[in-house]
């Protein structure tokens, strides 16, 4: 396996680079879009013995850290509309934490790139005990959660060098939501939508060599931030995750304050922060969420006259990975090893 720059300055950059190569690999072999009945489906060998078991489960739950459960976030609602059973979050140290009930009917999807983080870990063991299914999806071959979970599947992302995660992130959400599409497979109301998500999901290394062209344009985003203290990112529906994962990577990487927030709570807090001086991104993409995003803009324009925003119809992310990656470099911090952090975290 590949692991040098290349031709990149950075790891991270090479690794937001490749992305449209790396969700490929995530894919192929796996979604199937059939010679001449044009049949698409989607096929997961770690999963096909286990699927009617998931399908009975009184809950799905995902567990994850950091960026990983950002990807589980951003994945939650496709699940829960194609398989119709409730989806819930955790965070493998809350749960463990509380104590959370796990019962024997949950099936427990375990979110992480290197398949060693010892929260999450510690979270399989408890859900293990206390009998439930557990699954598991990592970046890492023979890692301990792929070893120590019922069944599972690979993301096949490739190498991931830089402690940010960028292309590992992509490639879970890209696998979960084929999850999503073989634990639906069976529901005959959902075949258009399914198949819909299938062909979208095939022309999505396409849209992102697309996306990937903005990186001048985010460049200059991120010059014009450098001394900023703090940036704060909107998001509702499945670009809540995209929010909370823009902002994780601005804090770890350019030492910058960020937050993501959940538009649908701004008004219930942080729209006291919101004067002319706070840098703020508003996420909006072409979906059931675009017009209260709309809304979510006017009313902070009410409150300031200038402002920046970020528009895509599709591939929000990945804007957010490069902004984070330029401001870094910009503002001359490491970007591959930032300080205090460490690419698997194998300590509670
Ligand atoms: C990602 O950019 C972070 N470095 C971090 O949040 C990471 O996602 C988290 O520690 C979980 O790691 P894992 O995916 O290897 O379990």
């Amino acid at each position: 396996e590949q692991i040098n720059k290349g031709k990149y300055e950075h790891y991270m950059q090479k690794e937001i680079h490749e992305q449209p190569e790396s969700l490929t690999t995530s894919m192929r072999g796996r979604l199937i879009r059939g010679g001449s009945s044009k049949k698409k489906s989607v096929l997961l060998g770690g999963l096909k013995d286990h699927l009617k078991t998931i399908r009975r489960s009184r809950r799905i739950v995902f567990i994850g850290c950091g960026t990983s459960y950002n990807a589980a976030l951003a994945a939650r609602p496709i699940l829960e509309e194609l398989s119709d059973i409730p989806v819930m979050m955790e965070i493998a140290s809350d749960l463990l934490d509380r104590q959370a009930p796990v019962y024997r009917d949950d099936t427990i999807i375990f979110v992480s790139q290197s398949g060693e983080t010892a929260d999450t870990l510690n979270a399989l063991e408890y859900a293990r005990e206390n009998g439930a299914l557990c699954v598991g999806i990592t970046n890492t071959v023979g890692s301990a959660i792929a070893r120590n979970t019922h069944c599972g599947v690979h993301i096949n992302a490739g190498s991931e060098i830089g402690v940010a995660s960028t292309k590992a992130y992509t490639s879970q959400i890209v696998v979960l939501a084929m999850v999503a599409l073989a634990i639906g497979a069976d529901t005959v109301s959902t075949k258009q939508r399914r198949e819909g998500i299938i062909e979208s999901l095939l022309n999505l290394p396409g849209k992102i060599r697309e996306v990937l062209k903005l990186d001048e344009q985010m460049k200059d985003l991120a010059r014009s931030l450098i001394s900023e203290q703090s940036l704060v990112m909107f998001g509702r529906g499945y670009n809540y995750a995209t929010a909370l994962e823009g902002a994780l990577k601005v804090k770890e990487v350019a030492l910058m304050h960020s937050e993501g927030i959940l538009a649908g709570e701004m008004k219930h807090g942080l729209l006291a922060l919101v004067d002319e001086n706070l840098p703020i991104v508003v996420i909006t993409t072409r979906d059931q969420c675009f017009s209260k995003q709309q809304s979510v803009i006017q009313q902070l324009k009410a409150k300031r006259s200038t402002d920046s925003y970020v528009y895509r119809r599709r591939c929000s992310n990945l804007p957010l990975q490069l902004l984070a990656y330029h401001l870094t470099v910009l503002r001359g911090y490491n970007v591959d090893q930032p300080r205090n952090l460490a690419k698997s975290v194998t300590t509670e």
